[in-house]
Order: structure tokens, then C-alpha cells, then sequence
């Protein structure tokens, strides 16, 4: 009884309009009406909220403020604390900094060519968005799909702005990914006949989103530990890098690690190093909750730049339409876009629809925004924030009794919690901080603008342009994890041992930070958000 009367009495408007709705589509926005609602209501075109960045390679870049405050800090390290000249605790071919989907496929992949490799995380293996991810991977593998359509429905939904090499590698690797996960044990939906079960996400043209229940993440990332496991791959856990390690040429080689139990700094030389240590969203741009885990605080940003690798899109962020609003446990989780990808639908106060469930996330944020903010059209929560509902028990009236007990028990399980049964009671949901659209900028080969190093997952940036559709995240991580591990391994055969390792690029930039007058407490990676207990 988590509802409260009043609650209650507004939920009664959803359930009187809900048979009316039943196989009525709501009609897509116009490009005209999309540009606009965007531009009024997307927090990207909210102006106050950004600064250009003073120091660094891209220094003058727009960022989102939270963002540009962390990249502009001084490194945690004191450049006395490690000695580069002593026999270094780790020496290996391929560093991976990042234990989420990409750094384990990244793994997988540079093991396969022969590498010594080692894989160092911040918490344990496997706490990374991926293992968060719940509705689904997309590939083109059906009949009526092709990756030339896949790739339509990517640049489209990224506002023609991705980095065309990018989105082609992602579509055309999308069935071999698949392949790969289920050849590794991957437990994908199926019908009975043994064909993948496959439906849509927002902006998408074909059902190509293969799903495992709705924690997709969750499986393929178990499938991925398992195997770097069973390969004895070797893992660091609660190890992050603080920072890369050069050589006299300024190519990375190496990191310095700190042993979050211990407190001690340690220190890997590599002959290449990839950064996978995905997304930002414990940022909290713009004070938004987020659906990440609590790693997610841009470390592998932080230090590729600090090394010199270059970003793009800095300054472009995903809000996701559905982040749970009510109850207050469950603000900013994700509510995975696979509820409307079965039917469900937005609804304002008064139980009307106000936008087709299936634009891109983009777009669908900012007309519920809209809704809220400018019509005035959400329902007021007794916490002092406005939502919307979301009509799950449509899902059931659509499919079937029973439809959301097998695809979406997590979801089911995740609000039974807190006394609210999402197959009779629609949910309260409002848009959170989801993803990092843009990153480090990479080739097709995963290479960043420092030599020897590779940077690959939500941590790389120009794939999905600035605004990716669900279900390409779990396959951008593999996709590029795979080819950075692979290309890692293949380029470190031809290396002797990095020489003269230095941090001369921390002392320089600290330089820069003292003359923009950056004040000197401010320190970065952060590693963990400010409220975590430590
Ligand atoms: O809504 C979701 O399930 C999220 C998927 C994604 O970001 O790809």
C-alpha cells in the first residue's frame, strides 16, 4: 500500500481511459516538433549548466559543469609516492583497466592472441553498468534485418552525428557478437522452435533486441567472468587507476594502481593499455539521479586526458525517459525501456497519453519534461517532485496475462518490494541520468589519440553520435572491447619493454591547472561519489 490515497484517487483516471487504449497508437512526432521539444526541454540545451573546459588537449570544449569541475583537478597521487625506476609489482603485454563487459570481452579477446594480460577494477569484477543493463542487445541477425538498416536506425537516433567508421563497426560485428556470447553460454530468450525471441526499443526500425528476461546485463556479464575465469585470466580487484604511466615518447605504458584496502600505490607497467571504466552518472549532472552503479564516476575519462587523448561530444548526456519516481527507494533506477517496448505507456494526471512510447530516449525525456514542467500535466509525489505514470497493466491487456511475470520479472520483483504490483498498479516515473553518449575519441580499431592506448565501452565516445538507442550499449562493449583487446595483443608482439617511464604529463598539467588558478583541494578521480561510505 505504498499509494497513497491521493495517489490512488489519481490512478483511478488511468484505469477508466486504460481499455480505450488498447491498440491505439499515439502518432510520432514531426523532425520539426522532435527539434523543438528537444531544444525547449532537453537538459543538453540548457545553457547553464555547461562550461568550456580551461585546461588540457580540448581545452575551450563545452562540458556538462559537473564534468569539466572533476577533469580539472589535480591527481591523487603525489608524484614522490611511486617509484618508476623499481621493479614494477605488475609487467604485462595488455593492461585493462576496467573489470565491466567491455574490459572482460577486451580480456577474452587479447588472451585469445596470446597476450599477457591483466585486468585491474575498481570494485569487484563485474559492478559496472553492464551487470545494471536490463533490456536487451541489439544485432541485425533476422530475416527481415540487415546491419544497413541497423546502421540507419543508429544514426538516426544519434541526430546524424556519429562517427559514420563507429556505427559500422558496431552493426556489422552485432551478429557475430551474439554469436560469440551464446557460443560462451549466453542464455538468450527463444521460442520454442529455438529462434531468438526479438522486439523493439525506442527508434527502432526492426525487432533485432534480444533479450535475456530483462537482465540481459546481468547474463552476459556473468557469461563474460565466467569465462576470463576459466581462461585464468588475471584480476585486480579493488585496484583502480589513478593514473597512466608514459614513456619518453609519451605512449602509454602502464598505470598506477591504488589498492583500495591497503591505501597502498602500486604500479603495472604494460606495453599497451585500454581504459574501460564506462560511464559518469555518479556525476549527478544537473542534480539528476541516476540509474549507474557507483563506480560510474568518469575516472578512465579523467586520466586519458590528463595523458592526452582527445574527447568528443563531451558535453552530450542520456537522460533515460524511465527512471523509477516513486517510491523514493527506487528514484532514478531504471525502469528498462523493454516495459514500452511491450506496450506500455506514458500518461499524464489526467490518464492521457501525451507522446508515442517509442520515440528515441532523447526526445521521449524531454516530452515528459515538457509534460511536468511547462504543462503542468504530472502527478505531484508526496516526496515534492512531479512524474508520470506508466502503464504497465497495459502490457497484460496487450500480450496476455502472465507476459509480465516472464518478461519482466526483475522489473516485477524491483517495485513487489515496495508493496506496488506494476501488473495491476501503473508505475511513477521520471526521466534519470543514464549514459554518457560521448567519451574518448576512437577508430574502428579502438585506438584513442594516445599511442598505445585503447580505450573501449561507455568510457569511448562517437559511436552512437549524441543520443544512443537502447540495446546498442551491450553491444557497443563488446564490439569494441573485443576489437581493442585484439588489437592490444597484436600491436604489444611487435613491442620491446616500455622505457623511461615518467608522470611528466601530470606535472604539466598540474602546471596548467595552478596558472587557470584551479584551487588545489580539488582532486580527481574521485573513485567513489561523495556519499558513499567509506
Ligand atoms: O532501458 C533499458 O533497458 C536500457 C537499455 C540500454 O540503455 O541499452
Amino acid at each position: 500500500m505504498v499509494y497513497t490515497p491521493q495517489l490512488r484517487e489519481l490512478m483511478k483516471k488511468v484505469e477508466e481511459s486504460r481499455s480505450s487504449r488498447v491498440g491505439v497508437v499515439y502518432p510520432r512526432m514531426s523532425p520539426e516538433e522532435r527539434r523543438e521539444v528537444l531544444q525547449k526541454f532537453h537538459p543538453d540545451y540548457i545553457e547553464d549548466g555547461f562550461r568550456n573546459i580551461e585546461v588540457g588537449i580540448d581545452k575551450g570544449v563545452r562540458m556538462p559543469t559537473e564534468m569539466a569541475d572533476i577533469f580539472e583537478s589535480y591527481s591523487r597521487l603525489k608524484l614522490n609516492e611511486i617509484d618508476l625506476a623499481a621493479e614494477p609489482d605488475y609487467d604485462v603485454d595488455v593492461l585493462i583497466i576496467g573489470g565491466g563487459g567491455a574490459g572482460a570481452s577486451a580480456a577474452l579477446e587479447a588472451h585469445k592472441a596470446g597476450a599477457d594480460v591483466l585486468v585491474t577494477t575498481k570494485l569487484r569484477f563485474g559492478d559496472a553498468n553492464t551487470m545494471m543493463a536490463q533490456g536487451g542487445i541489439q544485432a541485425a541477425d533476422k530475416e527481415n534485418d540487415t546491419p544497413a538498416i541497423h546502421y540507419l536506425d543508429v544514426i538516426g537516433g544519434g541526430r546524424l552525428e556519429n562517427v559514420p567508421e563507429l556505427a559500422r563497426a558496431l552493426v556489422m560485428d552485432a551478429p557475430l557478437v551474439i554469436k560469440w556470447l551464446e557460443d560462451m553460454g549466453a542464455m538468450f530468450d527463444k521460442k520454442e522452435d529455438g529462434t531468438m525471441i526479438t522486439g523493439h526499443g525506442g527508434g527502432t526500425s526492426r525487432k533485432r533486441m534480444h533479450t535475456a528476461r530483462d537482465y540481459t546485463g546481468a547474463e552476459i556479464m556473468r557469461t563474460l567472468r565466467d569465462e576470463v575465469y576459466n581462461k585464468k585470466i588475471n584480476v585486480v580487484e579493488f585496484s583502480p587507476a589513478v593514473e597512466l604511466i608514459v614513456d619518453q615518447k609519451g605512449r602509454a605504458a602502464g598505470a598506477v594502481l591504488y589498492n583500495l584496502e591497503t591505501g597502498q600505490y602500486l604500479f603495472a607497467r604494460a606495453k599497451t593499455v585500454i581504459i574501460a571504466t564506462g560511464g559518469s552518472g555518479r556525476l549527478h549532472y544537473r542534480g539528476f539521479p541516476t540509474s549507474n552503479h557507483y563506480g560510474a564516476t568518469a575516472d578512465g575519462l579523467i586520466i586519458g586526458y590528463r595523458a592526452g587523448a582527445k574527447t568528443i561530444y563531451a558535453d552530450s548526456i542520456q537522460y533515460h525517459p524511465t527512471g523509477g519516481a516513486y517510491p523514493p527507494q527506487l528514484l532514478g533506477l531504471l525502469v528498462t525501456e523493454k516495459t514500452r517496448g511491450l506496450g506500455a505507456t506514458p500518461l499524464n494526471i489526467n490518464g492521457e497519453q501525451f507522446v508515442y512510447h517509442l520515440e528515441t530516449r532523447d526526445v521521449e525525456s524531454s516530452a515528459i519534461i515538457r509534460e511536468c514542467e511547462e504543462r503542468g500535466l504530472g502527478v505531484p509525489l508526496p516526496t515534492g517532485i512531479t512524474a508520470v505514470w506508466l502503464d504497465s497493466p497495459l502490457i497484460e491487456l496487450i500480450h496476455g496475462e502472465g507476459t509480465i511475470e516472464r518478461q519482466l520479472p526483475a522489473m516485477l520483483r524491483q517495485f513487489q518490494r515496495f508493496d506496488v504490483d506494476i501488473r495491476t498498479e501503473p508505475m511513477l516515473i521520471y526521466p534519470t541520468l543514464h549514459y554518457q553518449n560521448g567519451g574518448l575519441l576512437i577508430d574502428d580499431s579502438a585506438r584513442s589519440s594516445v599511442e598505445n592506448l585503447l580505450v573501449a565501452g561507455e568510457t569511448a565516445g562517437g559511436i552512437h553520435g549524441t543520443n544512443r538507442l537502447m540495446g546498442n550499449s551491450l553491444l557497443d562493449i563488446i564490439v569494441f572491447g573485443r576489437r581493442a583487446g585484439r588489437n592490444a595483443a597484436e600491436q604489444s608482439k611487435d613491442m620491446n619493454v616500455p622505457e623511461g617511464l615518467n608522470l611528466d604529463h601530470i606535472e604539466s598539467y598540474h602546471r596548467e591547472l595552478e596558472q587557470s588558478g584551479v584551487p588545489a583541494d580539488r582532486v580527481g578521480p574521485m573513485l567513489l561519489p561523495h556519499y558513499t561510505h567509506r
